[in-house]
């Protein structure tokens, strides 16, 4: 499973580039307006750092216009993945779209219908939202299951990114559900990383090669 880094913070962006890790990025209309920025005022940076898809949200909401605007935003750079949401509209924009090659992620997924649907469109990515569904009391990691198997069966190409994810349990369950992509916020990135026992192994490490050195 691939890590995306689900932001449009360049900070975040920036650092967690040097872990080696991060293989593109998605952003949406509330992450860039958290950051106060138009996408064409951070993509030639995001652009140096990560060299995988960057995922740009369209923000008309008629095919036409979709279609539209997203031939505007693909214009930006070479890696962009248009951000379509998952309405009739959208599944009319992201068929056209992916037909004149322009790659599409159709987001804002919350049933497995929805993303066959966009398979079927053409889409190169759905994006499902585990976290928006577990805050309802529905199943957001099943439905990632559900998506996969039902992809994995009828051998459809479209890549699975599950999206809306909260803590690191939700990364680990994506990668057991057969997820393609998890994309994931700086914070819990941070999180997947660190370890409890990893802090305290490594400081008694360090304690007792201190405590030999001072008898040596
Ligand atoms: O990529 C989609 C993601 O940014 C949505 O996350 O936390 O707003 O549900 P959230």
């Amino acid at each position: 499973m691939e890590l995306y880094i689900d932001t449009a913070n360049l900070d975040e962006i920036r650092e967690a580039s040097k872990w080696g890790i991060i293989s593109g990025v998605t952003t949406n209309p509330s992450l860039l307006a958290k950051e106060g920025r138009k996408i064409d005022d951070v993509i030639d940076e995001i652009e140096s750092l990560v060299d995988g898809p960057i995922s740009v949200e369209v923000v008309s909401t008629r095919a036409d216009e979709m279609v539209e605007e997203a031939r505007e935003v693909a214009q930006i750079a070479e890696n962009i993945a248009v951000k379509i949401p998952m309405t009739t509209g959208g599944l009319a924009a992201a068929s056209r779209l992916e037909e004149d090659g322009i790659a599409c992620n159709v987001t804002l997924v919350f049933s497995a219908n929805q993303a066959l649907m966009a398979a079927r469109a053409g889409a190169s990515f759905v994006s499902p939202f585990v976290g928006r569904l577990d805050d309802i009391g529905a199943d957001g990691i099943g439905l990632i299951g559900d998506v996969a198997d039902i992809f994995a069966y009828y051998d459809i190409d479209t890549r699975i990114i599950s999206a809306s994810l909260r803590h690191p349990k939700h990364v680990h369950e994506s990668a057991m559900m057969g997820a393609h992509i998890a994309t994931v916020p700086y914070d819990v990135l941070e999180k997947m990383a660190s370890h409890p026992l990893t802090d305290s192994g490594l400081q008694k490490f360090l304690d007792d090669w201190k405590s030999m050195e001072g008898d040596l």
